[in-house]
Parts: structure tokens; sequence; C-alpha cells
């Protein structure tokens, strides 16, 4: 007869664990929310297993998961916890029967909420939703009515997934909340906590969201580094030094432009100016030879970093040679190069940032709009592609001016420790 869960010799609940186990007696609904490698699913799965055998047997509860590889995870983990001789997994019914104490018979359903109606129609008894931030706020509410029916428990082990509906539940009395930072599970090694810590941030969204398990409304921020109390200031254009600029074309979007600076003495990029044109007409953004802007002579740029691909002609305009040759006309030198990621350039601004090697002048033109792009332009909803959301106009094209001229700044790539000749 089952007991207690048994974990491996040398396993210790830790302590947010064990704090989420207690609360069973005190709430109905409990979240987990924790970082990446937590040990969430751990306690999740220790949890179903336990009411599968002792807590509710006979009853019928649920592993469910966001998706189909995410409800796999879980149904791995059901296997390795649940002893075998315990339980028999029926494949065409996704479900376990498992045996529970006092001679009967549970039945846990296995359920991938890749189709948001998987759920409906069950009556459930407890329900174990891993991952459950990643839960549409529609398939979370087709799934509540089928533990509404018994008043059944739920318990959620999740990282957090910006302000959705998981973080509206800690408005709810009878919702338990913990939450967990990854290092806190004993196995996290320090190493790696330290890595990502240098990598994004302590106080970034993305470090706060994914490693420290915390609600943050701006996830997927481009450059989570950026911080306008430290960033922003006044660093006026200062004549001494050279002026550069850089240039990202509207085809649809409007075109930008972004005055830089680079303090000789430190290396410190100072961003002061930045213009955003909806007009497509070529002369009036290429300005007559004595206007000014933002204090500075049009033609003052040492060079023009730009978007690459104004630098040929276009098929579909006859006749235009294009955005490098009107300004090479105007005797600019125009930089451009195609062999950097957009990747790579945020990257170096995200370093320079990081290293307050980044400020905006707070009293320049077009101070407000740079801002704004550094401190919400977001990244694809896909993360993994580390690209700017293409649709954000026109934050993603300021990051994109201002990346063409970092880039041209700093090299494209670290210089090569040797050279093949
Ligand atoms: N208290 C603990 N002691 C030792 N190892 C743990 C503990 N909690 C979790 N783990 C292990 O840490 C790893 C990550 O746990 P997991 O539950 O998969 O994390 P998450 O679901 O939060 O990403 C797993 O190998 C798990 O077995
Ligand atoms: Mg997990």
């Amino acid at each position: 007869m089952a007991r207690e869960i048994e974990f491996m010799p040398g396993y210790e609940l830790h302590e947010k664990q064990r704090r989420f186990i207690k609360a069973r007696s005190t709430h109905k609904h409990r979240r987990f929310v924790g970082g990446r490698q937590s040990g969430k699913t751990d306690i999740a799965i220790a949890e179903a297993v336990l009411h599968a055998t002792i807590i509710r047997p006979g009853g019928t509860g649920a592993i469910i998961g966001p998706d189909f590889p995410r409800a796999q995870e879980a149904r791995d983990r059901f296997n390795a916890y649940c002893p075998y001789e315990l339980r028999r997994w029926n494949g065409a019914d996704r479900r376990w029967t498992v045996k529970a104490n006092g001679g009967l018979e549970s039945t846990v359903h296995w359920i991938s909420l890749s189709n948001p109606d998987a759920a409906r129609s069950k009556v459930l008894d407890w329900g174990c939703l891993d991952e459950c931030a990643m839960y549409s706020e529609e398939a979370m509410n087709n799934l509540r009515p089928c533990f509404a029916v018994k008043e059944a428990p739920t318990w959620g082990s999740t990282t957090p997934k910006g302000m959705n509906w998981l973080e509206k539940e800690t408005k709810e009395d009878d919702v338990f909340f913990v939450h967990c930072e990854s290092i806190e599970n004993p196995v996290f090694p320090q190493t790696e906590w330290d890595k990502a810590i240098k990598r994004h941030g302590f106080d970034s969204p993305f470090f706060k969201q994914e490693y420290r398990g915390l609600f943050q409304a701006f996830i997927g921020q481009a450059i989570p580094q950026f911080d306008r109390n430290k960033h922003v200031g006044s660093y006026p254009h200062n004549p001494d030094w050279p002026v550069f600029s850089g240039w990202d074309f509207g085809f649809r979007a409007p075109t930008i432009r972004a005055w830089l600076q680079r303090n000789p003495g430190n290396d410190r990029v100072r961003l002061i100016g930045c213009r955003a044109w909806t007009e497509t007409e070529r002369r009036q953004i290429l300005l007559p030879k004595n206007m000014k802007l933002n204090g500075i002579p049009a033609d003052a740029a040492v060079w023009h970093a730009i978007d690459p691909s104004g630098a040929s002609p276009r098929a579909g305009e006859a006749g235009d040679r294009g955005w490098r040759f009107a300004m090479e006309e105007r005797d600019w030198d125009v930089r451009w190069t195609r062999m950097v990621s957009e990747t790579r350039r945020l990257n170096l601004m995200r370093e320079l940032v990081q290293q307050d090697l980044l400020v905006i002048d707070k009293d320049c033109e077009g101070a407000e709009l740079m801002i704004e792009a550094f401190e919400l332009a977001e990244l694809d909803d896909n993360l993994e592609r580390d690209r700017l959301k293409d649709n954000q106009h026109p934050m993603a094209d300021i990051l994109d001016a201002v990346g063409y001229a970092v880039v041209e700044m700093f090299g494209a790539l670290p210089q090569p420790l040797a050279k093949v000749i």
C-alpha cells in the first residue's frame, strides 16, 4: 500500500517545494511559480502520484500540459515516479489506471492543450497543470468547469508568462502562490546562475521571469539591460567630437536617422538625435545642404551606416539608383555590411547598455522615440529566434538604425586572433 512518496536517496524537497505541499491543507488551488529548472514539474507530478494513490483513491484526475512536447515531459515524469506495478497505460484513451489504496482504482487522464478544447466535458477530482502559464486564457476557461462540479483542487507549476490570466489569479483568495528562483533548487549549478545574471542582468525582465519566477510586464524585451534611470541623461552634442549616423530606410515604415557620438576618452556612445520621416521623398529626407538638424549640420557626419537593403538599386523603381547613390551624390561616406546578423547587432547594443556605454541625451530631438525603443521594443514571439518583432514601427526601425551605426563603430565581430595570409 502506498503511504508517502519516496524520492531517490539523497533527494530532499527544497524549502519552496515543502511550502507548496504544506499549502495543500489550506488552499484549494496552488501555483508553484518558478524559474527554469526550479523543481516545478517534479513537485507537481509528485502531488499527482500522491493524489492518484493515497489522497483521492478511486478518483479521476488529469495531468495537463500546454502542448504535446511539454505534456510528454509531464507524462514521462509521472511514469518515472508512479511505481510500475501500480499503473497501467491505456494509449488509445490517453489515460492511466492506477492501483490506489483501499483496493480502489484511480484514473489519470493525460491531456495536451494543443487543442484548447481537449478537456471539455471531463469531470475531474484533481488537476495537475504543468507549465500552466502557457495555457491560453481560452484553454484555461474551458478547463475550469471540469473542476467546478466537485470543487476539485488544482495545482499548477510554471514559469510566468507576462501579466496573463495567471497573474490575475494572484488576487483570488483561494489560490496559493509560491515563487521560486532556479537557484533554490539544490541541483541548479551556481555557475549557470552567475552566467545567466551576466548575460541578462539580475534586474532584467527576462531574468526576473525566466530565472526568478516573477511576473513581468515586458518579457521578450529586446534590450532588457536598458534602464532609463541609468542610460538617459544630459549627453549633448559635443562639437569637438566627430558625429556619425545610422539609417534604416522605410520602404513601408518610416525612414529613421540616428545621430551618434563616441566619447574618445571612455568609448561611451551618445545617442544625440533621431528623426523619423514618414514621407518617402528622398530629397526631403536628405535635406538641403545648409539645413541643420539637432543643431548639427546635415553634412556633418563622418560616415553614414545604412541598412544594407538601401545599398543597391531596387528593381521596382526603374531609373532609381537607390539610397546609397543619392547619399554618395552628396559626397557622404556611406557604409554598410551584409554579413551581420540581427542577433549580433542586438547583442552588441545589449553589451554596450549593460556596461553603461550607450546613453541617450534626454534633451535631443527624438529622445523620447529612442527611449521608448530601447525600453519597449520586443522580440519575435519565438524567443529562440532572437530577432525583433517586425511590426513595431518605429521602435524596431530605431534599434535597426542605431544597430547599423554601432556595428560600424565597434566592428561586426571581435578581431580574429589569427589571419591566414
Ligand atoms: N529538491 C530537489 N532536490 C534535488 N533535485 C531536484 C529537486 N527538485 C527538482 N530536482 C531536479 O532538478 C531538475 C529540474 O527539475 P524540474 O522539476 O524538471 O524543473 P522545472 O520543471 O522547474 O523546470 C530535475 O532533474 C529534478 O529531478
Ligand atoms: Mg518543468
